[in-house]
């Protein structure tokens, strides 16, 4: 059958409504509006949909075989981010607030207005363990002790790294730190106060430098595409959403305000994080602090 007899064929099989469709598209492409060369994001989203005919253009080619040795699965980057040879805070056991979760949800806000009052570093251990600290071990990935966290991540995979600007934290000098999710302990990359520089990363977004503190959260990209495929880049944003989402909460469980941003310049994020972009990317900052509006909290809002 030539491709005009086929070409015909399926035509024939398509409703009035569906040849309406079909031509407005065709007509599109011909006057040149191609919805791939303006909007890269519907393109990923294409090229990486699990479709029901089972046909995907990015199905055999991209995901890539998945290395097994005879005990099991193999995970090529290991989970637990670790920074050799540099100071170390250990934190301190966590407290748990006494707040129901229920009240914690319906009162969670984006909180901005920092009065620059200092957190303790009980405080931040329990915010770090509340958000994504290690809760469990399981064997998996040819490891006998996976770690598990607070947040769920595709495949157990934990692609999110967490790192802190330390701005106000009582008893801890300021600087960029790494958090180690096994020992619950903070690594020093680089001393001083970064909130004037985070500010200016941030787009000048005024309100980060009177957080005690500020979360980078980075997603590990290699650690989850050698699995799933460029389908990871959604699996690792959605790993950083949950993540994210328990720091609002764990910050307002504490009376502290909290407020997720996006806007920056990520290179330059990157850069100050030490990361390359690729294997591993600057996702999101959540500036935390302590905040007059929290006002031992009003009642929770009630669902209209
Ligand atoms: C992915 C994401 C990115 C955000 N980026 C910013 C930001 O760059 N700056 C900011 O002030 N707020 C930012 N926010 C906070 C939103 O503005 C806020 O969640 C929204 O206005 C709803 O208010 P609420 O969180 O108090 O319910 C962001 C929130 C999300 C989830």
């Amino acid at each position: 059958m030539s491709a005009k007899e086929e070409l015909q064929r399926l035509v024939d099989l398509l409703s009035d409504y569906e040849c309406e469709n079909l031509l407005g598209t065709v007509r599109k492409v011909a006057v040149g509006e191609r919805f791939w060369e303006t909007d890269i994001s519907i393109l990923y989203n294409e090229q990486v949909k699990t479709r029901s005919t089972g046909i995907s253009p990015s199905s055999a080619s991209t995901i890539p075989t998945i290395p097994a040795t005879e005990e099991g699965l193999f995970l090529p980057i290991p989970i637990v981010k670790a920074y050799k040879s540099v100071p170390r805070i250990e934190l301190p056991l966590p407290g748990y607030p006494d707040i129901s979760l229920t009240k914690t949800i319906l009162r969670r806000r984006s909180r901005r207005e920092y009065n620059g009052k200092a957190i303790s570093l009980h405080q931040l251990s329990t915010l770090l363990q509340l958000a994504c600290g290690t809760t469990g071990f399981l064997p998996g990935y040819d490891y006998d002790r996976l770690p598990l966290r607070t947040f769920p991540s595709a495949g157990g995979l934990q692609s999110p790294e967490v790192y802190l600007s330390v701005q106000a934290v009582s008893g801890v000098p300021s600087g960029l730190y790494h958090y180690h999710l096994v020992d619950h302990a903070l690594e020093c990359l680089s001393p001083g106060d970064h909130s004037l520089t985070l500010s200016t990363l941030a787009l000048g977004q005024p309100y980060l430098d009177a957080a005690a503190v500020v979360i980078l959260i980075s997603g590990y990209y290699e650690r989850v595409r050698w699995k799933y495929g460029e389908r990871a880049y959604r699996y690792m944003c959605m790993d950083a959403g949950f993540l994210a989402e328990n720091l609002y909460l764990a910050a307002e469980a504490l009376e502290l305000g909290a407020c997720a941003i996006a806007g920056f310049v990520d290179d330059a994020v990157e850069r100050f994080l030490g990361i390359d972009g690729q294997d591993e990317m600057a996702l999101l900052l959540v500036s935390v602090g302590v905040t007059d509006e929290v006002t031992p909290l009003a009642a929770p809002a009630t669902p209209a």
